[in-house]
């Protein structure tokens, strides 16, 4: 076995696409340690140089969130509040949601991918489903983004023959000049122009979900 070092490669001023796609075929054809992928990746993870701008800095994010909550916690007083977050895109939202809201409520994710041979149909396959009933229950369903609103709207057929009491939307972005089918998004964070964002949970080719912020990128 070879180490990346043989071959004399410096990824370090790459775009993090092209260094971890470059790390992904080295590791495969040279039969690197998958730990040793994982410790040369860490080098080339994306830095402020390969965003384009800060499109909602952490601190409007969180002004917004604590707006949400507040709205959500007055909307559901009296409610049997069931929270579904859907994975992996909304986990650092629904985790400061979830926090913001100041009334009884509970959490339960639901993880899906999307079809490869039918991506235009919003048809997702669930790969992990949620853990408790929400029969009979107020359900908010937590998305990261409502682009053309095919995921969304997939997914709340599904949640509605589980017959709960209510069902709404809370998205945290909303792209709304994509959108293809009607939706309708009770909350909703901010509207978004037509741009491919990343940080703040959402992700490109699993990068860029650790960022505090939303950003595009460059
Ligand atoms: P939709 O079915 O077209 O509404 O797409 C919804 C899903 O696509 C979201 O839950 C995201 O996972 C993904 N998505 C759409 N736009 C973006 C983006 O700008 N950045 C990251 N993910 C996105």
């Amino acid at each position: 076995m070879r180490d990346p070092e043989d071959f004399n490669l410096n990824l370090s001023g790459s775009n993090p696409i092209v260094a971890n796609r470059a790390w992904q075929i080295l590791s495969q054809k040279f039969s690197l340690s998958t730990k040793k992928c994982a410790v040369e990746r860490k080098n080339f993870m994306p830095n402020e140089i390969e965003i384009e701008k800060v499109l909602i800095p952490q601190d409007r994010l969180q002004q917004r969130i604590s707006e949400l909550g507040s709205e959500i916690s007055e909307a559901y007083q009296n409610k049997d509040l069931a929270v579904v977050a859907i994975l992996k895109g909304s986990f650092i939202f629904a985790a400061d949601l979830l926090r913001a809201i100041a009334i009884a409520s509970t959490i339960d994710f639901m993880s899906i991918s999307s079809y490869a041979n039918q991506p235009q149909s919003g048809v997702v396959r669930i790969t992990k489903d949620l853990e408790e009933s929400i029969t009979g229950r107020d359900v908010l369903l937590v998305e990261d983004i409502i682009d053309t609103g095919l995921t969304a709207n997939y997914l709340l057929r599904v949640l509605r023959e589980r017959n709960p009491a209510s069902l709404q939307v809370c998205a945290l972005l909303d792209k709304s000049a994509r959108r293809i089918i009607d939706l309708p998004v009770a909350y909703r964070g901010f509207e978004i122009p037509d741009v491919f964002v990343v940080g703040y949970g959402m992700d490109y080719q699993q990068l860029y979900r650790n960022l505090p912020y939303i950003a595009v990128l460059a």
